[in-house]
């Protein structure tokens, strides 16, 4: 047994023979920021996509506090502690951000669905949904109690991104800034109260204020004690918010360590800053 958060071994993924994620091994500690950078296509959103679930691995293991959820959907990986923002930023145009905000804390309500352990089973499955919407119209003393959780948790995130999201909270997200339906994608996965929070690349696209904003909220949250696995391109980011950072290229890991000696490794850049001043001098992505 590992004292390690997150303890991921001889993961594998491949697409059609392509080799997405070959064989990494890495943890997370409690409380610690890892990093994963690389060039594009590298594996990194792969490896996120595997920790959360939202893919299976097709070798190794995933281990969250002392749990394998290598088997698990992304459902039950929320419920272990893992909660993720995506590349391209997904949040739910239509609702306001309270309302998106709030769907983050679903994933680990009790009260409100007593029996959704019973929704697995098919024949059972009446059993649950009668049962919450019973709950839902009647309401119960502990349901009531969790409703106020619900309308604190809403308001304990907002005022984590204040200035932005504060005067917004009743607008709908589609009507937002793209920088601010980030924020609203970040205050939703930590409205799961996460052991872990996966980002992938949560700057992109943002303009330099909007990043040195997001850097700032990330080390509040690291300085609050939050793990954090993160890919992000922007280095100077990287290296100011990680305690370790890990290198992939082509689907395997070719660096670890602090932030400063991956900088100065010469395989990191070369596979990695190298490459991207070719691609700008080339102009080719
Ligand atoms: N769903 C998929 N189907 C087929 N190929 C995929 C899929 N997802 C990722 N890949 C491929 O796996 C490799 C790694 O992709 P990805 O993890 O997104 O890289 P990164 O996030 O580092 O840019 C790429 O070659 C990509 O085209
Ligand atoms: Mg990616």
């Amino acid at each position: 047994m590992s004292d390690q958060l997150l303890q991921v071994d001889g993961l594998e993924r491949h697409f059609d023979g392509l080799k997405a994620v070959d064989g990494i091994s890495f943890s997370v500690a409690p409380g610690e920021v890892v990093s994963i950078i690389g060039p594009n296509g590298s594996g990194k959103t792969t490896t996120l996509n595997l920790v959360s679930g939202a893919i299976r691995p097709h070798g190794g293991s995933i281990t969250l506090a002392g749990a394998r959820i290598d088997r698990a959907d992304s459902a039950r990986i929320a419920e272990h502690g893992i909660a993720r923002t995506f590349q391209n930023g997904r949040v739910f145009a239509t609702l306001s951000v309270a309302d998106n905000i709030e769907v983050g804390m679903h994933s680990t309500l009790t009260a409100s669905r007593p029996f959704r352990g019973l929704s697995n089973l098919f024949l059972l499955r009446w059993i649950p949904l009668l049962g919450e919407l019973f709950i839902a119209i009647v309401g119960t003393p502990a349901s009531r109690r969790e409703g106020r959780m619900i309308a604190d948790g809403v308001d304990a995130e907002i005022h984590r991104f204040e200035a932005r999201l504060g005067p917004r909270r009743h607008d709908p997200a589609y009507s937002l800034s793209y920088a601010n339906r980030r924020r609203t994608e970040i205050a939703r996965a930590m409205a799961q109260k996460p052991k872990l929070l996966v980002l992938d690349e949560p700057t992109a696209g943002m303009n330099q204020s909007e990043t040195s904003e997001v850097l700032q909220q990330l080390l509040d949250l690291k300085a609050e004690g939050q793990a954090i696995l993160l890919v992000e391109h922007k280095l100077d980011l990287v290296m100011r918010v990680s305690d370790r950072v890990i290198v992939m290229d082509g689907g395997r890991i070719i660096a670890e360590g602090a932030p400063e000696v991956v900088r100065h490794d010469p395989a990191v850049i070369e596979a990695y800053i190298g490459r991207r001043r070719e691609a700008k001098r080339g102009g080719a992505a």
